[in-house]
C-alpha cells in the first residue's frame, strides 16, 4: 500500500524527509515528488506550493501518476477557536472551501454545484490520529478546517468563517486535497499544528513558529504511520 504525504511548503515536509529513506526522486508540474520507505510502507511524499490550485494538482499526481491510495496531509494552520493556542494540533473531521461565493444564484457559501459544501476525512485513519494524540497527552482538536486562497490576517474575516461554517481552524490547501480525494474515492486526513491566531499578528506568528508548528504536525504523522 502506497501512502501519500503532502505538505504545502517545504517547511511542512522538511521534518518528514528527515526520517524517511528516500529511494527515487521526481520533477513533474514544477513539483518534486521523493519515493521513501518508512518502516514497511511505501510513501510518496510533496510539498504542492501554497494554495488550491497547487495542492490539487500535488493530489492528483500522487494518485494518478504514483498510484498512492491514500493521503495524509500535515501542515500548518491558523487557529480560530480561541481555546487552540500555537502548536496545538488539530485534526480535520471535515473541510469546506471558505472562499466559494456562488450565493448570486442562491447557493449557500461555499458550495459548488454537483460537489458537497463538507469533504469528511477518512474516520479510520482520524482514530488512528487521534489515538496516537491522546497516547502522547498532545493537545489536539477535532473538527472543522475552512480552506481559502486567502491568507487571514483579519479577526473579522476570521469570525465571518467562524460563523459561516463553524470552523475551528482555517489553511490554504485541505479542502482542496479533499475534493480530489472525494472525486477519486481516495481516503485522507488532514493533521495541522496552529502557527497563529488568524490575527492581525497572524504574519508575524506565522514565521516565527512555522518550523516549529510543522515539526509538531510531522510528529504526529510519525505516530499515526507507527501504526500502520
Ligand atoms: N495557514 C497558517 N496560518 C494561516 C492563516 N492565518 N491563514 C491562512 N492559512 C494559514
Amino acid at each position: 500500500m502506497k501512502i501519500a504525504i503532502l505538505g504545502a511548503m517545504v517547511e511542512e515536509i522538511t521534518p518528514i524527509l528527515a526520517r524517511v529513506q528516500i529511494q527515487k526522486e521526481h520533477e513533474i508540474g514544477h513539483n518534486r515528488y521523493y519515493e521513501a520507505c518508512y518502516k514497511n510502507l511505501e510513501l510518496v511524499i510533496a510539498y504542492s506550493k501554497i494554495g488550491k490550485v497547487n495542492a490539487a494538482l500535488s493530489a492528483s499526481v500522487m494518485f494518478l501518476h504514483f498510484g498512492a491510495q491514500k493521503l495524509i496531509f500535515s501542515g500548518v494552520a491558523g487557529g480560530i477557536a480561541e481555546s487552540l493556542k500555537v502548536g496545538d494540533l488539530v485534526v480535520a473531521d471535515k473541510l469546506c472551501q471558505h472562499d466559494v461565493d456562488i450565493t448570486a444564484f442562491g447557493h449557500p457559501f461555499g458550495f459548488i454545484p454537483e460537489t458537497t459544501l463538507f469533504y469528511e476525512a477518512d474516520s479510520g485513519l482520524n482514530v488512528l490520529a487521534i489515538n496516537a494524540a491522546k497516547s502522547c497527552n498532545l493537545r489536539f482538536q477535532i473538527g472543522t478546517i475552512a480552506t481559502g486562497d486567502q491568507f487571514i490576517a483579519s479577526p473579522e474575516r476570521k469570525n465571518w468563517v467562524a460563523k459561516q461554517f463553524n470552523a475551528i481552524a482555517l489553511e490554504m490547501e485541505g479542502a482542496a486535497v479533499a475534493a480530489i480525494c472525494a472525486a477519486l474515492g481516495k481516503p485522507f486526513c488532514v493533521l495541522r499544528a496552529i502557527s497563529d491566531a488568524a490575527d492581525a499578528d497572524a504574519n508575524v506568528s506565522f514565521d516565527t513558529f512555522l518550523e516549529k508548528s510543522a515539526r509538531e504536525s510531522a510528529d504526529l504523522l510519525f505516530l499515526m504511520l507507527e501504526q500502520m
